[in-house]
């Protein structure tokens, strides 16, 4: 996906062993369609060439503002103005301080000052030391550079090039590029509390085996990575799936029909919007053994009785914070045929305001979808795309249908 496509980036390093990650984090920029213009300070050039962030950006690189390149010899404004966002990666203990100040004598502090403060964002990766990270003048520095409207994007945890373990190393390029994508995204669901369920049930027979299906959970992570982009509070209660949660989320684990009916039902209380994208099981054993149910010599398979589990979205459906509109309920349909005809019938059953339909064989595990959104007014086809795309647009849909606030 080409999720920076028209964006221009000033990718900012400053002196820090974390400058051998901005070489890949430019790579990343670049490969999402960005155009990325480095600046580096005179410490950054101690641990990383300019020739290395030249070759993968592109450009060459700007480190002094005494750059002859320029006709007026003021790469602090232009730089600053052509770019939708300055990402400081590696930011040194030394650069936070200097921004806090205010510090003009060398170009990247002094181009982020020239920044127009309301349309250029600043965008802050520490690195550093542990000891340094926590020591209160460096904590004291952050708080106020977040006053002073700059983003931090927080640091990693772990072993760190000094030998020492612990808090301050910079984020890992992928994390970086996750939350700079998820800041440039339109904030249609700020302050909205959201809650996903995703992937499938497992209902155990015994200890050893179950019944399950193939829902890989995909599209729920992707609404629920969607949702936290454009700045809601995302509950993601999620069934047995192997894939990392989205950056921000808050994820519950659950097994069974009924763990995912608990966990949901104990966080949409709180919520704005319930989203169903779970592929929960119809069934489960009526009995689940304790001990593993062993061929007996005879030939003759056990018989295994069912009992139908709860409906989560119907429940959900009908509490009454859900029937005031208060809580806005979305509910998935996977069919094989007939969709509109379906999706329009499961929307009633469900009693929710917007169902999206589709193709169990052409979603299960597939990292694209079509979704069919059927509402009260009609029905609306989104094409295939790649599932994060679909995602994006499905929650500007449904914040378009929230009650304005
Ligand atoms: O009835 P059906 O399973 O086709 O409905 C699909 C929708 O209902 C999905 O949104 C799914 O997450 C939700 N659902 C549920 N609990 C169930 C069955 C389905 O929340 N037990």
């Amino acid at each position: 996906m080409n999720d920076l496509q028209g964006k221009h980036l000033v990718l900012g390093l400053t002196g820090g062993i974390a400058c051998y990650k901005a070489a890949e984090l430019c790579r990343a920029f670049i490969k999402e369609g960005a155009t990325v213009q480095v600046v580096m300070t005179e410490a950054a050039e101690q641990f990383i060439t300019p020739v290395t962030m030249q070759a993968l950006s592109g450009r060459p690189v700007y480190t002094s503002q005494w750059d002859v390149r320029e006709p007026n010899n003021m790469p602090h404004i232009h730089l600053s103005r052509e770019a939708d966002a300055i990402v400081i990666a590696p930011c040194s203990a030394d650069f936070l301080a200097r921004l806090v100040h205010g510090r003009a004598d060398e170009l990247l502090s002094l181009m982020c000052l020239a920044r127009p403060i309301e349309r250029v964002p600043l965008l802050i990766a520490p690195a550093m030391n542990r000891e340094m990270w926590a020591h209160p003048a460096t904590q004291r520095n952050m708080a106020q550079l977040a006053s002073d409207g700059a983003t931090i994007l927080g640091v990693g945890s772990g072993f760190q090039a000094c030998g020492e373990t612990g808090d301050g190393r910079m984020l890992e390029p992928a994390e970086l590029l996750e939350d700079i994508v998820a800041f440039l995204q339109p904030k249609a669901l700020a302050g909205k509390r959201v809650v996903v369920t995703a992937g499938p049930t497992f209902e155990a027979l015994d200890p050893i085996r179950g019944i399950t299906n193939h829902s890989s959970g995909k599209m729920g992570f992707a609404i629920a990575r969607a949702a936290r982009e454009a700045g809601a509070d995302v509950t993601l209660v999620a069934g047995p799936v192997h894939l990392a949660t989205p950056r921000g989320v808050a994820r519950v684990d659950v097994k069974s029909a009924r763990q995912m009916m608990e966990a949901t039902l104990a966080a949409v209380p709180r919520a704005d919007v319930f989203i169903a994208t779970a592929a929960v099981a119809d069934w489960r054993p009526t009995s689940e053994s304790g001990q593993k149910i062993k061929k007996d010599g005879t030939g003759q398979a056990p018989m295994v009785a069912f009992t139908e589990n709860p409906d989560i979205l119907a429940t959900v459906a009908r509490s009454e914070r859900a029937q005031r509109r208060e809580l806005f309920c979305v509910g998935f349909a996977a069919e094989s045929h007939d969709l509109l005809a379906h999706a329009r019938a499961k929307r009633e059953r469900k009693g929710i305001p917007l169902l999206a339909g589709n193709i169990g064989p052409l979603t299960f595990g597939q990292d694209d979808n079509q979704l069919l959104l059927v509402d009260e007014q009609g029905a609306q086809e989104l094409p295939r795309a790649p599932k994060l795309q679909l995602a994006r647009t499905l929650v500007a849909e449904i914040a378009r249908r929230l009650p304005r606030t």
